[in-house]
């Protein structure tokens, strides 16, 4: 059967723990296993982290791969999504990672490609799901030492319209975790009742109190209108992790930030390069999660 990775709600508990395991094995320095195929990587948004993390991570396991630009593709002349797909399986690409603005356009596209044998990967999709990146930040987490059960988490900054946060939610809900906070501007939470699982808090101060992990989220200016968003310094002062505000929260706790980073605004300057911050281990473990996803997909018989 052809494996995807659309979301974390779709993955079994025993294929996460497969791909979390894995990912420390190679972060720890076990040599990868070898697959044949293609890829084809098709970015309708800017991206560095993980397009290029996808790129390395295919090479890593032997596939080859192609990378698609999209203002060059046939979509850009009203080819379908699901025509660029199957058009691409036909070619004999084995894979598509795909990074579209529209939320769930990987979960679309699977459904309609029907038996086309094309394995999917969403490397975010809108909104609503970037379900690598939260594996990637679970990988980061235990290899310093944080196992997923009994953690307490807190996320910080535009909620409403990342989803990195739904898919953490919903992948440390998976893992045990003790408490999933989240809090921000009233114009970036989510609906209540919306992401179920996490508990809503109205300042900063109160949403890290004692927790293990700070995820600061970035405002995703790329999905908000034009106007009504705060200016950075405004932001800052009121969401911003800062070096006081790290003061308050236990010695062991770090921060996670899936980037870019504004720097100055939900996280200080100073701190992106702290040793509390895990940005670029998250960027180091991110090419060691998609190799052991590029294992793992090209494993099904
Ligand atoms: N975290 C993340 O998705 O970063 P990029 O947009 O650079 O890929």
């Amino acid at each position: 059967m052809t494996r995807h990775l659309l979301d974390i709600e779709s993955l079994a508990s025993d294929q996460i723990e497969t791909l979390l395991g894995r990912a420390h094995e190679l972060a720890g320095g076990a040599p990868c296993g070898k697959r044949a195929g293609s890829v084809a990587n098709l970015f309708f948004e800017p991206s560095t982290r993980t397009r290029v993390s996808f790129q390395m991570a295919a090479r890593r396991v032997g596939l080859d791969v192609i990378n698609i630009e999209h203002q060059a593709s046939s979509a850009s002349k009203g080819e379908s999504l699901t025509d660029t797909a199957s058009t691409l399986a036909a070619m004999g690409i084995t894979a598509l990672v795909l990074r579209h603005p529209d939320d769930g356009a990987a979960s679309g596209l699977a459904a309609g490609l029907g038996a086309v044998d094309l394995s999917l990967v969403n490397a975010g999709d809108g909104q609503h799901a970037h379900p690598s990146q939260a594996l990637l930040d679970a990988a980061t987490l235990k290899s310093a030492g944080l196992e997923g059960r009994g953690l307490r988490l807190a996320l910080i900054g535009d909620i409403r319209h990342s989803r990195v946060a739904r898919s953490d939610i919903a992948l440390f809900a998976r893992l045990g975790a003790a408490e999933i906070r989240i809090a921000g501007p009233p114009e970036f939470m989510p609906e209540a009742g919306e992401i179920p699982g996490a508990t809503r808090m109205d300042n900063i101060d109160a949403a890290i109190e004692g927790v293990d992990v700070v995820v600061c989220l970035r405002i995703q200016r790329e999905r908000i209108a034009a106007t009504g968003y705060p200016d950075g310094a405004a932001f800052h002062r009121r969401w911003g992790m800062t070096a006081r505000r790290l003061k308050t929260m236990p010695e062991h706790a770090c921060i996670l930030h899936p980037g870019p980073v504004n720097r100055d605004v939900e996280l200080a300057a100073e701190l992106v390069d702290s040793p509390r911050a895990l940005i670029l281990e998250q960027v180091r473990v991110g090419v060691h999660l998609r190799t052991a996803l590029f294992e793992w997909l090209f494993d099904a018989g």
